[in-house]
């Protein structure tokens, strides 16, 4: 998948469902330096829907791993 393309699914995947919160913004934290789940949903609301982050943290900690992997 070219560049491009991966920043249009980025904008378009919901990482956070409860908060409609896409992987570019939480992919943006990461970048910005946030290193944890708690610091990513400071910066962006995630983990603080319906669902008290059960769904989004899995995905967050994924991302977290595989940015500290690059
Ligand atoms: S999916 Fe993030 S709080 Fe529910």
């Amino acid at each position: 998948m070219k560049q491009f393309e991966i920043d249009i699914m980025d904008k378009l995947t919901k990482v956070c469902i409860c908060k409609a919160i896409p992987k570019s913004v939480i992919k943006k934290a990461i970048n910005d330096g946030a290193s944890t789940v708690e610091e990513v949903n400071k910066i962006t609301g995630s983990g603080s829907g319906g669902c008290s982050g059960r769904r989004c943290s899995i995905k967050i900690t994924e991302l977290l791993e595989e940015y500290n992997n690059l």
